[in-house]
């Protein structure tokens, strides 16, 4: 007995010796190892998707080029599925999680991040000719969310009948077959995705409507301890809304940028 427990503390220590091992980030630690290893979730456009070249892009990948361009490191990208990205980032496996990520007081517990460099809120969509028509409607009703994401605590916090799905097209698609009522996700995210998929089924579009629910903050997530790095991320992010960088890459997306109050 007295030999199991000392095995179970000596494995506690190697564990909490191991986690503390993966030191937090410094912009002379990133400048030495030369690379910002970033992971996404490409599901979620105009911010992550796979482009033309089978390869990750979109507003995030371009914001994040500039400030590897600026820092003098190279940029690796990595995909996992959204709800990885959190703990992958808290667990010192990767320098940076992105994807539309928002700075929720919830995450900011156990996350750290960057400043806000854009504002989201939750869009609400129907087939057409549905029967919602606007927030009020979604009482008793049934909607699908990405799971792992604001849009599923918030509405099972509204009482919703809740399915989470684990990308935005299988929750897209859920509802396009009927099996909910509404599907609930990020405003921009929701305008792109509804586009691609009015053009390819014109007979049946989609609806967004225009009530919206929540702002949210979008900001790029870190390892708690990491505060002489992200302090300068927001140095770069600060410069490049002040410069019309951020402008001019939200533009190429055929997108108005307008900076959150900070
Ligand atoms: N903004 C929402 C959140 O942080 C949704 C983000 C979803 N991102 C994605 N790549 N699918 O929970």
């Amino acid at each position: 007995m007295k030999k199991v427990f000392s095995l179970i503390l000596v494995s506690l220590l190697v564990l909490s010796l191991t986690a503390c091992s993966s030191s937090a980030l410094t912009v002379s630690s990133v400048r030495k190892k030369g690379s910002i290893h970033m992971a996404t979730s490409p599901d979620f456009p105009p911010f992550d998707y796979i482009g033309e070249n089978n390869e990750v892009a979109g507003i995030e990948i371009d914001i994040w080029n500039i400030i590897c361009e600026k820092l003098g490191v190279t940029l690796q990208i990595d995909q996992m599925s959204f709800d990885a990205l959190l703990p992958s980032v808290q667990a010192g496996k990767i320098d940076v999680a992105v994807c539309g990520i928002t700075a929720s007081e919830e995450r900011k517990k156990n996350t750290l991040f960057s400043m806000p460099f854009c504002l989201a809120a939750q869009s609400i969509v129907v087939p057409s000719g549905s029967e919602i028509t606007c927030k009020a409607d979604l009482e008793g009703k049934s909607v699908s969310v990405q799971s792992g994401t604001t849009a599923e605590s918030f509405c099972t916090g509204e009482g919703y009948n809740v399915g989470s799905y684990e990308s935005n097209t299988d929750a897209q698609l859920a509802m396009a077959a009927g099996k909910v009522d509404a599907w609930v996700i990020d405003d921009l995210t929701a305008m792109d995705m509804v586009a691609t998929y009015n053009a390819d089924h014109p007979d049946a579009p989609l609806v967004i409507l225009s009530d919206v629910m929540t702002t949210e903050p979008y900001a790029f997530a870190f390892k708690l301890g990491g505060d002489d790095f992200v302090n300068e991320i927001d140095k770069i992010l600060t410069e490049l809304i002040e410069d019309g960088t951020m402008a001019e890459i939200f533009a190429n997306y055929g997108l108005t940028y307008i900076a959150p109050e900070l």
